[in-house]
């Protein structure tokens, strides 16, 4: 029987050898940048994970890693921004800004559907942490009477606006390193909720460093692994292009891409009207938003900056004081009134000019607890901020666009976002359910039919999309419904 190879002891000594030149080389490497305690536990590392840890090293920006660091969040001075700041011009509900009918407005919407050139981006990297919730968000269970996960009423909105427009609707989905294998795996156990696989295209998002907010120094997650967090949903850009999705998107003709993220299974998906205003205008980018019902909701505030659309992160803009957040125009209109609902349009022209620009991206740092391990191998867990993590904003992209354009949506008909665990009073489990429930009553009622505001209802993305769909099927529906009620294709007699 043949010996393992690393039990001859002159294997051991050269296995040895080479394992201390390449600590030297990284040692010598790491020095000008004062991150050699990387390197603390390499002799007590298996050869696999000294050269997971070398490809680590080798694979990041140090100089940019300091640069981030010295910044510390404070590179840019929200005050003088937001006194800068003016409202953005937008299509308003109330009609201000539109020169056509909402019929017209629709119209080039849906010709752009039916012709095949919109595809879906959706974002979902991020994990249920908020939610107490220790899987994907996508996964969680949303559907007040099915269970139905966030994935599956949003990929079933997908197909809904594909069979009504009678084509394929191609959906880029991205997740990031905590959410990638879990997501691929449970919906390929759920077949992609119908969706064909050909016309799901999954990608990661990157991921970047953390820094010791002291020292800058970078952590280490396990003795032979640096502590890396995804790098933020502006990291699709860059990871889209990557993974070959804006290449196939191009290749099926899509042309205008609809952004939105896991988190609002109440969005209107690829609406028409939306599409509609973003054609019309010839914009490279269009952004929904909500009227803010409070100054310190927590939304993007959509602004207009030096000429240019921009989104102030209400985590930026909240800590100002209320005469800067409560900031009023001449004729007294707020100036923050926009908050972004982050539903987005982008021209797939516009996103593959950009994307060459991807890397410029600005960084957003936001002070955390980060467990890790030190240098004596002691394993920390911070109850206090002990680091700064970076991310990316997609909607920095905005102030690129050569045109860009607001449009206004009804809160309580396209917003509601999960966000927070049953224990905070928004964005909750209850709060998404119950409002995605007032809507349905309401599109039964203009069927007719009569349902009392306290009966559970569900109707499946697959049996209407809409009020006009509830009404085509009214023969269908019972006059009254009043009981718990799961409205699928199949749930009614034909
Ligand atoms: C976000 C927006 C905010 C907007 C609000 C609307 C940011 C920074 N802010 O706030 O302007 O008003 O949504 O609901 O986005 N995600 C990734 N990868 C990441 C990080 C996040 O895919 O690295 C995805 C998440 O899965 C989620 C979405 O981006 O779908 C939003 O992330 P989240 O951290 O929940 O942002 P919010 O603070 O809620």
């Amino acid at each position: 029987m043949k010996r393992p190879r690393d039990s001859r002891p002159w294997a051991r000594v050269a296995i040895k050898k080479i394992s201390q030149l390449v600590k030297h080389e990284l040692h010598t490497y790491l020095e000008p940048h004062g991150q050699t305690h990387l390197l603390a536990h390499w002799d007590a590392l298996a050869p696999h994970e000294q050269q997971q840890l070398a490809k680590q090293i080798h694979e990041i920006d140090f100089p940019l890693m300091a640069r981030l660091h010295r910044q510390g969040g404070a590179g840019v001075d929200w005050t003088e921004l937001a006194q800068r700041a003016e409202p953005p011009p937008a299509y308003r509900l109330n009609g201000e800004g539109r020169t056509c009918s909402l019929e017209d407005v629709r119209r080039p919407g849906e010709v752009a559907l039916s012709a095949g050139k919109i595809g879906v981006i959706l974002v979902a990297g991020g994990q249920g942490s908020r939610l107490g919730f220790d899987h994907p968000k996508g996964m969680f269970p949303i559907g007040p009477i099915s269970g139905a996960s966030l994935f599956q009423v949003l990929f079933e909105k997908v197909i809904a606006r594909s069979r009504r427009h009678g084509v394929r609707i191609p959906l880029y989905l991205m997740t990031s390193s905590a959410t990638h294998e879990q997501t691929i795996e449970y919906l390929r156990e759920h077949n992609h909720f119908g969706l064909s696989a050909d016309d799901v295209k999954i990608f990661c998002q990157g991921t970047m460093p953390a820094v010791d907010l002291r020292t800058g120094r970078l952590l280490l997650e396990e003795k032979g692994k640096i502590f890396k967090n995804p790098d933020g949903h502006g990291g699709m850009l860059a990871a889209l292009a990557k993974s070959g999705g804006l290449a196939d998107a191009r290749r099926r003709g899509i042309e205008q891409f609809f952004y939105c993220q896991i988190d609002n299974p109440l969005v209107s998906m690829c609406d028409p009207e939306f599409l509609g205003y973003h054609l019309i205008a010839g914009a490279d980018v269009s952004t929904q938003v909500v009227a803010k019902r409070d100054l310190r909701d927590k939304v993007g505030n959509v602004a207009i900056i030096d000429g240019r659309m921009q989104v102030i992160e209400y985590s930026d803009l909240n800590p100002l004081s209320d005469e800067i957040v409560g900031r009023k125009t001449s004729d007294g209109k707020p100036v923050f009134w926009a908050g972004s609902i982050a539903v987005h349009v982008f021209d797939r022209t516009f996103l593959e000019r950009m994307s060459d620009h991807a890397e410029g991206l600005a960084f957003h740092a936001a002070k955390k607890a980060v467990p890790h391990v030190d240098v004596s191998g002691q394993r920390i867990e911070p109850e206090q901020p002990n680091a700064i993590k970076f991310e990316r904003f997609i909607f920095d992209l905005l102030p690129a666009a050569r045109n860009g354009i607001v449009v206004e949506v009804d809160e309580s008909l396209a917003f509601a976002p999960l966000k927070n665990a049953s224990t905070e009073k928004t964005d909750t489990k209850e709060t998404v359910q119950g409002a995605r429930m007032a809507v349905e009553r309401a599109w039964l009622r203009s069927a007719d039919v009569r349902i009392g505001d306290q009966v559970p209802i569900e109707i499946s993305p697959l049996f209407a999309q809409d009020a006009d769909d509830v009404k085509k099927q009214s023969g269908r529906l019972p006059k009254a419904i009043d009981r718990s009620t799961y409205l699928t294709p199949d749930a009614l007699s034909p």
